[in-house]
């Protein structure tokens, strides 16, 4: 066990604390202000990221951001860059480092993650700009024979890849297998897909000896799809992740954080909530949203510097929620 990456898990996965996630690729970043026709530019994006960054308060409910390459180089106001304000805010700065999606040859549209060229000199740069965690994605679809399992082998062995590499650069990895939400699939479905790419992806770490103390699970619940005729009550979503996640996931694992993948914020916290009260498990669960902590604030933001304070107002209500529902305590 490598003593100071389970430090760096353990102040991450900090009760009653969880995650942000601000590191949506400048499309995705793009598409989300287009939505709501805000401009955008390095400008308003670095406004967006410091208006949830620098939110009063949220230290105490947020552990560690994840930032995109773009923001952990930029300045905030106060002179610092990000990633030294939040750590002199007692957060922990994290980065995304996949290169994203790409069509993976022989079974597009399915996709494979890219990035790991050059990983590890990147890495000692985002190390020496304060990061000391980072994260990688990789997404499934729920459908006919979907995902293929080739697909999945691929895609876990090279999210293994990167978790030993970023663990010998002395950080913390966040795996993030995600079983997206959007189909009509069932509860069933979802469990069974959960299932099959978490153990695959705990098979090929084990293969390159990755230290699971020191790593972080990022996970989708299990839920029927967005599509589905029946939408999964939080009791089903709790106890159907709970069962995958207690058949798939090795004890040792140092944390296991969820993203919220399409859900409505009301229900990424009332489900995080079902799970929070069913109690202990073998690893502490926490939150590490984007979406559902992001676009009610987003919405009232607009882009405009005089509706800063009403954003962060009620951004750092969805995040007391979050932190409520991790303990299962929400009102
Ligand atoms: P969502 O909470 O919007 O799913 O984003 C979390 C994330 O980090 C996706 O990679």
């Amino acid at each position: 066990m490598n003593q100071s990456l389970s430090a760096i898990v353990q102040q991450l996965m900090a009760s009653p604390k969880g995650l942000l996630a601000a590191d949506e690729s400048t499309k995705s970043c793009c598409k989300r202000f287009d939505t709501l026709k805000i401009a955008c530019t390095d400008e308003s994006r670095l406004q967006w990221r410091q208006l949830l960054c620098m939110s009063p308060n949220i230290e105490l409910y947020i552990s560690g951001v994840i930032l995109y390459d773009e923001t952990i180089r930029q300045q905030t106001d106060s002179g610092l860059t990000f990633a030294e304000a939040l750590t002199k805010n007692g957060i922990i700065p994290g980065i995304k480092v996949d290169k994203g999606l790409v069509e993976m040859a022989n079974f597009a549209p399915q996709t494979i993650t890219e990035g790991l060229d050059g990983l590890a000199e990147r890495l000692t740069e985002y190390y020496a700009m304060g990061a000391r965690f980072t994260k990688w994605r990789s997404a499934f679809t729920i459908g006919v024979d979907l995902p293929s399992p080739a697909v999945v082998r691929a895609n876990m062995a090279v999210m293994a890849r990167y978790a030993a590499i970023v663990q010998a650069a002395g950080m913390v990895p966040i795996v993030e297998p995600e079983v997206i939400y959007d189909g009509d699939h069932s509860l069933a479905e979802s469990g069974r897909a959960t299932e099959l790419v978490i153990k695959v992806l705990f098979e090929e770490l084990a293969a390159m000896k990755v230290d699971l103390t020191g790593l972080i699970l990022k996970t989708s619940m299990v839920l029927a799809g967005k599509d589905a005729a029946d939408v999964s009550s939080p009791q089903q979503v709790a106890d159907a992740t709970l069962k995958v996640l207690n058949a798939a996931v090795p004890r040792e694992v140092g944390g296991i954080v969820f993203l919220s993948g399409g859900q409505s914020p009301d229900q990424a916290s009332n489900n995080l909530n079902a799970i929070g009260a069913i109690g202990t498990q073998p690893w502490p669960i926490t939150y590490s949203y984007s979406r559902a902590v992001q676009e009610p604030a987003l919405k009232i933001w607009h882009g405009n510097q005089n509706n800063i304070k009403k954003a962060q107002l009620k951004f750092a209500q969805l995040l007391a929620r979050n932190s409520a529902a991790r303990n299962g305590e929400c009102a």
